[in-house]
């Protein structure tokens, strides 16, 4: 198979997953079946270097942002929820990672096949372990130089299909998957916070972008932290006050986007603000709801789904 035939392949993958019929949880499209949801509450600990100043800050989080943010990659696999955190979880690996046609053994998937190596397309389908992107570092890809930069590029455009990214978002990954660290094998319990938190930072991130004239960018944060309140609606299928609240919020941003596409920058940016300033609304209600979400292990558990 070459590049283009791989591709075919992950694509007819994602979208035969796609009908979420017997799962609760986006994420356990790519889990093994009778996989235990329960490992969907928990999350790798994500450490990161210090950043030197103000613009690698920003960098940082445009990248941490955009790793989180599934129309960063194109056509099915966006439709299907699809980031590089569904893989590196918080920059790490995830070893319950199963995609039919993509993975061997959980943990595992096949994306780098014909990427540096155009003239041997084969077709082997060679699933490799995700890798911790925290490192050790020695054992990664050379993280100086254009070579990580031509691979994230070679991942997004050619793997994944995905459009050509703004230029500080390609940047923005570089810097964050530099950054990112190990810290152990320390696991925490992943919450409504977490998700909300997601959101906020991808929100600011945007905020930023515009003030630097980057409209594509801010698009693209934008679109990150919609699909963050996604991830945070889908725990609460049972509480309409916490959905509604949440797609309130979603549409705003959705119209927000819009503003951003139509070039009223000056108009999207005051809306921002305005949509951090009246998150606490949404905010309150899903922590409060937490403890009877499917961010509650034994409950999620109990949603079954497999
Ligand atoms: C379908 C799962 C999957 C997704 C989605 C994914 N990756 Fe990966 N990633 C992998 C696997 C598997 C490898 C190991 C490939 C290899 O060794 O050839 C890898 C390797 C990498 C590496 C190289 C690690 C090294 O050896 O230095 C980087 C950097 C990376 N991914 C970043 C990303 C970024 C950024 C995204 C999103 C644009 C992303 N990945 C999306 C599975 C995934």
């Amino acid at each position: 198979m070459d590049r283009r035939g791989r591709r075919a392949a992950l694509i007819l993958a994602l979208a035969l997953s796609a009908p979420a019929s017997a799962q609760t949880l986006q994420a356990q499209r790519w889990m093994a079946k009778g996989a235990d949801p329960r490992v969907l509450t928990r999350l790798p600990a994500e450490c990161l270097a210090k950043p030197a100043n103000a613009e690698a800050a920003l960098s940082a989080e445009i990248g941490r942002a955009a790793f989180r943010t599934p129309t960063l990659l194109g056509g099915q696999a966006a439709r299907a929820g699809l980031s590089c955190d569904s893989c590196h979880r918080n920059g790490r690996d995830n070893p319950h990672f199963h995609f039919p046609g993509i993975s061997g053994a959980p943990g595992t998937a096949d994306v780098t096949a014909s990427l540096f190596s155009a003239h041997r397309g084969d077709g082997t389908f060679n699933p490799r372990p995700i890798p911790d992107l925290g490192g050790p570092k020695e054992k990664l890809r050379p993280q100086d130089g254009p070579a990580l930069k031509t691979f994230i590029h070679g991942l997004i455009v050619e793997e994944f299909d995905g459009h050509e990214p703004p230029a500080r978002v390609l940047d923005g990954l570089v810097t964050y998957v530099r950054d990112l660290r190990t810290c152990g094998n320390a696991s925490t319990r992943l919450g409504a916070s977490d998700y909300i938190s997601d959101a906020l930072r991808a929100v600011r991130a945007a905020v930023q972008a515009l003030d630097r004239g980057d409209a594509p960018t801010a698009e693209l944060l934008i679109s990150g932290a919609r699909a963050r309140l996604g991830l945070i609606a889908e725990r609460y299928p049972n509480n309409a006050d916490v959905t509604v609240r949440l797609l309130a919020a979603d549409r705003e941003l959705s119209s927000i986007r819009e503003a951003v596409h139509a070039g009223d920058r000056a108009a999207a940016r005051a809306r921002l603000q305005a949509w951090i300033a009246a998150s606490p609304r949404w905010r309150r209600s899903a922590r409060q709801a937490e403890p009877k979400s499917l961010f509650h292990p034994a409950l999620l558990a109990a949603a079954g789904g497999d």
